[in-house]
């Protein structure tokens, strides 16, 4: 756990509706000391794991994957909501507060047996990654961890993945 990171994150409640607190990373993304932390934070969690790809969920988990696959030399696989991807694609539905949706990656995206590090700022429900974990799945390639920026201990969802291993460089 890293603790100095911890005042680069501003707090906004009620947003985006009333009851819950946001936990704002533009604020820790502006300045380039705290920036330069993050991803060296996480790309100490994922050394010596070999790393074929880092795939990471838009939007904000591809300011922290692009960067940490740049790092570990690794090639980045893009996540993206409907509509995006432009060749054939394979997808996952997962829970939002009320209903579902659904996320996409392309099908030629990962090879059998391909080592990956899945990215994302936040881990909250786990929902998203759980989406991104059953992708991966069925590309059968080999999920080597998750990576959070920031977990929200609170809300377990460090349950919903817990086939593989998961890290966080911020804990709340
Ligand atoms: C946020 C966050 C994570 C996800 C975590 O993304 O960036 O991707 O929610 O929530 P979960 O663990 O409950 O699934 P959001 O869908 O708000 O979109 P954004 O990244 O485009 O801002
Ligand atoms: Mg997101």
């Amino acid at each position: 756990m890293d603790t100095s990171l911890k005042k680069y994150i501003r707090h906004i409640p009620d947003f985006p509706k009333q009851g819950i607190l946001f936990y704002d990373i533009t604020t820790l993304l502006k300045n380039k000391a705290a920036f330069k932390k993050a991803i060296d934070g996480l790309a100490k969690i994922a050394k010596g794991k070999k790393i074929d790809y880092v795939v990471s969920v838009e939007s904000r988990g591809f300011i922290f994957g692009a960067a940490l696959a740049y790092k570990l030399g690794a090639g980045f696989i893009p996540v993206r909501k409907k509509g995006k991807l432009p060749a054939e694609t394979i997808s996952a539905d997962y829970a939002l507060e009320y209903g579902t949706d659904s996320l996409y990656m392309h099908k030629d995206a990962l090879k059998t047996s391909s080592r990956v590090l899945i990215v994302d700022d936040l881990l909250a429900t786990g929902g998203t990654a759980a989406a991104v974990c059953s992708m991966a799945r069925q590309l059968k390639s080999r999920i080597a961890g998750i990576i959070f920026l920031i977990e929200l201990c609170g809300l377990k969802g460090r349950e919903k993945l817990k086939d593989y291993p998961v890290y966080s460089l911020i804990q709340y």
